[in-house]
């Protein structure tokens, strides 16, 4: 059988890292989730460490440990992404509260001791779909546990074009001093940006379906992601992209995707396009060292199948 491979979820709770934790928690026979750390984003530390915890226990993954990581960027105010994610950070849905805590006081020393506790010779996939301040402090508080990362696969950045500005996308624009320390790092790096997660859409009918259904999970991500479609980006369109979802599904299912090798540098400026991703896309620059995977294509009707099928899952069991 082959290895389980060692992830850690780093999320900012929020509607589509609440798909990316569903897709991941289904598939714990291939996935040893060692972890999640919440980090200011979507919505404030607080809430996102809450939702966090409840959805660990929500999805029959209580046992999964969450720690609180950063609860500001690093040198930028937080600017929670209320209008797209709602209070709460989970759109219309309330999920019950649940006596499940942190499982310790420094959630990036909690981290640095998960990695190198792994046994000899395992590694650890960061997973992060949120700003990257947890992984840029981890990376500068404690770098001996970088020969114990095996790769970076997270939801950030664009080739062409932004959510939040006309450049930037939400999670490199919430914090560019972390996503530039994380891209300047030389670790393995898939970007799963919105070349490819802006095509990664469940349509108005599927997330009306979910909505509808009477059962439980499938119903609460309808709750979730009807938010969308009545939020500024999605109103009046045909569907909404489930950008973190990416991430988990790249991880489990790679070759529903492709991409494209290039340097990738994060304008760091206060000007029109801080937060910018800059994708070196020329020929004679491809290829170097410390190169980031941009995912671009994706089989859409199959990751469409894989997420709802998935959710599906859930009330399977517990019917
Ligand atoms: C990213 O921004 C957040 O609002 C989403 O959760 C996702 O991680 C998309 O730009
Ligand atoms: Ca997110």
């Amino acid at each position: 059988m082959e290895n389980k491979r060692n992830i850690w979820l780093d999320a900012d709770p929020g509607i589509d890292d609440a798909v990316a934790f569903a897709m991941a928690f289904a598939n714990r026979d291939r996935l040893n989730i060692c972890g999640l750390s919440s980090v200011a984003g979507n919505q404030t530390s607080e809430r996102v460490t809450g939702n966090a915890l409840k959805l660990t226990v929500f999805l029959g993954a209580e046992d999964v440990p969450v720690v609180q990581g950063a609860v500001l960027p690093l040198l930028r105010e937080i600017v929670p992404a209320g209008d797209i994610h709602g209070k709460s950070g989970l759109g219309y849905c309330e999920l019950p509260s649940v006596e499940k805590k942190p499982a310790a006081e420094n959630g990036i020393l909690f981290l640095r001791d998960t990695i190198l506790g792994l046994p000899e010779g395992e590694k650890m996939t960061l997973v992060p779909t949120g700003p990257l301040t947890n992984i840029a402090l981890l990376l500068k508080t404690f770098p001996e546990v970088r020969e114990r990362i095996d790769e970076i696969v997270l939801m950030g950045g664009s080739g062409a074009g932004g959510n939040v500005t006309a450049t930037a996308e939400f999670n490199i624009w919430a914090d560019p001093e972390a996503a530039q320390i994380v891209f300047g790092a030389g670790l393995p790096i898939v970007m799963c940006g919105l070349d490819v997660t802006q095509q990664c859409i469940l349509t108005r009918e599927q997330i009306l379906g979910l909505y509808q259904s009477d059962k439980t999970v499938q119903h609460a991500y309808g709750e979730m992601l009807r938010f969308y479609l009545d939020s500024p980006s999605y109103k009046g369109s045909d569907g909404a992209a489930i950008h973190d979802a990416v991430t988990v599904l790249y991880l489990l299912h790679p070759r529903l995707f492709a991409g494209k090798r290039m340097h990738v540098e994060v304008d760091c400026s206060e000007g029109l396009n801080r937060g910018m991703t800059v994708c070196d896309m020329r020929r004679s620059q491809l290829q170097k060292p410390g190169d980031v995977l941009v995912l671009n294509q994706v089989d859409l009707p199959a990751f469409q199948k894989i997420v709802l099928d998935t959710l599906a899952s859930y009330d399977a069991v517990s019917e």
